[in-house]
C-alpha cells in the first residue's frame, strides 16, 4: 500500500541479521522515512528511555526485531536475562506504541514458541496447547507475552499489532561463531575449515535423522513488509489465531542439508555422523498455509541461499 511509503518507520534491531534483511527491503522497496538505533545509543530495557525516545521521534510504524537472541547454551545458561531482556524489550516498544498511537507494529517471534511435542507441521493454533522445551523455555515464554501483548492491545484498545513467527533463518550477518551459531551457519564454516586443511572428514553432532525447515533471510524480510503493509489485527485475530507462521513450508534432513553445504563449499572428503551425540526434536516445520493464502511465499531455494551465504561469509568472515 503505496501511504506507508512516506510513514516514519522505526526498525528495532536494525543491526541483527533479521534487522539488517529488513532494512535492506525497506531501502529497496523505496521507503525513505525510516528511524533505528543501535542498543548503544538506546537500550530498549529501560522504559523511560524507550518513552522519551518515541515522544521525540513520533515514529508511525515500529517493527521489532530486537530480541536478546542465542544458541541452545546461551539459553540454557544465561535463562533469567533471556526471560528478562525480551519481555522488557517486548513491554516497553508495545506499551509506547499504544501510548503514541502508532499505527501498527509487526513483532517477531519465534518457532520455539510451540510446544515441545506438537504434531507436524506446526499450525498457529497450536500455541499453548502442550509443555514448551526445557531449554529455551524462557526465551519461549518472553516471545509468547509479545505475542499476546500485541494480541490483547487489539483486543483491550483496537491497536493494529500483530507477530510473525519465522522458522530457522539463515542468510548475510549471520552469526558464524562455532560455540553460539544455529546448524546451518556452523556447517558453513565446518565444511569451508575442513577444505582449506585438507581434513578428510567432517563429523556432524547426532545421526543427521532430524528434519529442518530453513528460510532465507532476504525472503523473511519481504514477508514482514508484507505484513506491514497488506496484513492486519483483524485478518489474524479475528480468525482464531494469534500471529502467522512465516517459513518456506518445505523441510530436509541433516543429512541432505550437510551434503548440500558440502557441495556449495567444495568440501569432497567424507561426511560422518556421531550418534552418541543428541538429535533434538525429530521434525520442526511450520505450516504456513495461512500467510501463503494471504499472498506471500517464499523465493529462494535452499541452494541459493546457502551459496549467497556463503559468498557473504567468505567476503566478511576470513
Ligand atoms: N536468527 C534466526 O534464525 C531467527 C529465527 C526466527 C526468529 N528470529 C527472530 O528475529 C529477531 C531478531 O533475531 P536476529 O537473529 O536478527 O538476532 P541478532 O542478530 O542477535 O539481532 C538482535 C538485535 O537486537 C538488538 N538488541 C538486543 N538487545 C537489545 C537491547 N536491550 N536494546 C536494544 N537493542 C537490543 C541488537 O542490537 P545491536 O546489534 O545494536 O547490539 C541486535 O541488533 C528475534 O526476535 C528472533 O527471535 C530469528
Amino acid at each position: 500500500m503505496s501511504d506507508y511509503k512516506n510513514k516514519k518507520i522505526y526498525l528495532a534491531g536494525h543491526n541483527g541479521m533479521v534487522g539488517s534483511a529488513i532494512l535492506n527491503e525497506l531501502k529497496k522497496q523505496g521507503y525513505k522515512n525510516l528511524l533505528y538505533k543501535s542498543f548503544s545509543e538506546l537500550d530498549l530495557r529501560k522504559q523511560n528511555d524507550v518513552e522519551q525516545f518515541f515522544e521525540l521521534n513520533k515514529p508511525e510504524i515500529v517493527i521489532i526485531a530486537a530480541a536478546k537472541v542465542g544458541g541452545i547454551l546461551a539459553n540454557d545458561t544465561y535463562r533469567a536475562e533471556f526471560l528478562y531482556d525480551n519481555l522488557m524489550i517486548e513491554t516497553n516498544l508495545i506499551h509506547a506504541s499504544y501510548l503514541n498511537n502508532i499505527e501498527k507494529i509487526v513483532f517477531l517471534g519465534s518457532s520455539c514458541i510451540y510446544p515441545k511435542l506438537a504434531p507436524q507441521p506446526l499450525k498457529e493454533e497450536y500455541l499453548l496447547s502442550d509443555y514448551l522445551e526445557f531449554t529455551n523455555e524462557p526465551y519461549a515464554i518472553a516471545k509468547i507475552a509479545g505475542i499476546k501483548l500485541c494480541e490483547n492491545y487489539y483486543r483491550q484498545y483496537g491497536c493494529n499489532f500483530i507477530s510473525a513467527m519465522p522458522t530457522n533463518l539463515y542468510g548475510p550477518n549471520d552469526n558464524f561463531n562455532l560455540e553460539t551459531s544455529h546448524v546451518l551457519p556452523a556447517l558453513l564454516r565446518k565444511f569451508h575449515e575442513a577444505k582449506i586443511q585438507k581434513k578428510e572428514s567432517v563429523t556432524i553432532w547426532g545421526t543427521g535423522k532430524p528434519m529442518r525447515e530453513f528460510l532465507f533471510v532476504e525472503d523473511l524480510a519481504e514477508a514482514i513488509v508484507f505484513m506491514m503493509t497488506d496484513i492486519t489485527a483483524k485478518d489474524i485475530y479475528n480468525n482464531g489465531i494469534s500471529h502467522l507462521n512465516v517459513g518456506s513450508g518445505k523441510d530436509l534432513s541433516i543429512v541432505d542439508l550437510a551434503k548440500l553445504i558440502a557441495k556449495v563449499t567444495g568440501f569432497s572428503g567424507k561426511i560422518i555422523y556421531d550418534s552418541s551425540k543428541p538429535d533434538g526434536t525429530p521434525r520442526k516445520l511450520l505450516d504456513v498455509s495461512r500467510i501463503n493464502s494471504l499472498g506471500w511465499k517464499y523465493k529462494t531455494e535452499l541452494i541459493d541461499g546457502i551459496r549467497t551465504t556463503y559468498n557473504w561469509f567468505l567476503k566478511n568472515k576470513l
